[in-house]
């Protein structure tokens, strides 16, 4: 059977450059923005055009670079953002405007000190609004993970009626469970009239640790696009993260769904965006932390030797890492001690090992991990006898 098609939308030079201290010049932009659309990412969310002259100029910048890719400008309900966004965007092969509007109740009242109707009213002039310069407009319930699914459904019924091509249904403070998230799009898809018309689009803040299972607990229930990160940065605890969604429907072939993304680059694209961002990957990252192919205790160490299937569901020339590794530690056993040696050309019968083992232990009780210099080191003191190296 024919897989579903999920888009990828890409906010890392939006929503992942508002981070402090991410914020990227024009030509920086530009080389990730090549690098996004190299990677097969469907649209690219390249600024917030009205923001600041210098982010204008990027998303125009984008805008005439990008040669597959959608490229999206944001803006807020307002005239003013729009036709600032529609003039960065102007010259962008497939341009989109992404709008929207805070749906909760504590937007409509803290935020805008207004009422449902007026809200609705002015997502439905923005809409109209922005097909007056482009085809393809998203729309954005901002917070609508802590709207009322009656109202988002009215909200969404009207915008799609203004002309929306998306609708972006965004748990801006990561507040959903992956159960109700999922719910919230199958009601959207069951009582939203014309929502056959609109692409319903995940866009989903990581402050519990949920962004990633609730964007797949949306797709799972109609959505056919997620707004992502590379390495999931986005303001405070960051955004999905594109490498684990993209993973995850790769490795789950029963779900029916995949994406246009090339995996092999997932690797080098998060080093890039960490890179020019100032931004480390933490080590135990999924899928492009440094750990994640790395082998350290005995016991994993003995079956990935064995058979690398045993302790990893991914490939790692899957996602652009060259080979697994095996960390030497004081956890580590005397087959991945006979691995890492052999690799730096030592052969060793099983009474070698067992005498180069106790001198390894000596050696890995005092320092963090082995690296293979220091495999030379206890070779050459194991001819000596075990007591040498105190
Ligand atoms: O998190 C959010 O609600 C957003 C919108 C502006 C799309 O980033
Ligand atoms: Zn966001």
């Amino acid at each position: 059977m024919d897989k579903d098609k999920v888009q990828i939308f890409d906010t890392t030079l939006r929503d992942g450059e508002q981070v402090p201290g991410c914020k990227l010049d024009t030509e920086q932009k530009l080389v990730i923005a090549a690098r996004l659309d190299e990677l097969g990412v469907d649209v690219i969310e390249a600024g917030f055009p009205i923001s600041s002259p210098g982010d204008f100029q990027s998303v125009q910048e984008i805008a005439k670079l990008v040669k597959n890719a959608t490229v999206c400008g944001l803006t807020r309900a307002v005239k003013k953002d729009i036709e600032v966004a529609a003039e960065a965007i102007r010259l962008a092969a497939k341009p989109r405007i992404h709008t929207g509007i805070g749906t909760s109740e504590s937007h409509i009242q803290f935020k805008f000190n207004s009422t449902r109707e007026k809200i609705l009213e002015r997502a439905v002039e923005a809409v109209k609004y922005a097909k007056t310069f482009v085809d393809d407009v998203e729309f954005y319930a901002e917070d609508a993970g802590r709207t009322d699914n009656e109202f988002l459904a009215r909200v969404c019924e009207a915008v799609i009626k203004a002309g929306a091509t998306v609708l972006n249904i965004p748990d801006t403070t990561g507040y959903c469970l992956p159960e109700e998230y999922g719910a919230k799009m199958k009601y959207l898809k069951e009582n939203v009239t014309g929502i056959e018309k609109a692409v319903l689009s995940c866009h989903c803040h990581n402050d519990l640790g949920l962004a990633t299972a609730n964007s797949i607990a949306g797709v799972k229930n109609g959505a056919r696009q997620i707004e992502c990160t590379i390495n999931g940065i986005g303001e405070r605890a960051g955004n999905t993260s594109l490498e684990e969604v993209v993973m995850i429907l790769r490795q789950h072939p029963y779900l029916n769904l995949d994406t246009d993304i090339d995996s092999t680059l997932l690797y080098d694209t998060s080093q890039m965006v960490s890179q020019k961002m100032g931004m480390p990957v933490q080590p135990n990252k999924a899928i492009v932390g440094s750990n994640a192919f790395a082998h350290s205790s005995g016991i994993h160490q003995d079956g990935v030797i064995k058979q690398r299937e045993t302790y990893e569901i991914i490939d790692p020339k899957d996602v652009g890492v060259s080979q697994s590794s095996i960390v030497l530690t004081a956890r580590s056993g005397r087959a991945a001690l006979a691995y890492r040696a052999k690799n730096v050309g030592y052969e060793l019968t099983k009474l070698q090992l067992d005498v180069v083992y106790d001198t390894f232990l000596k050696y890995a009780d005092r320092q963090k991990e082995i690296f293979d210099e220091d495999i030379h080191k206890i070779m050459e003191t194991s001819k000596l006898g075990i007591g040498n190296i105190a």
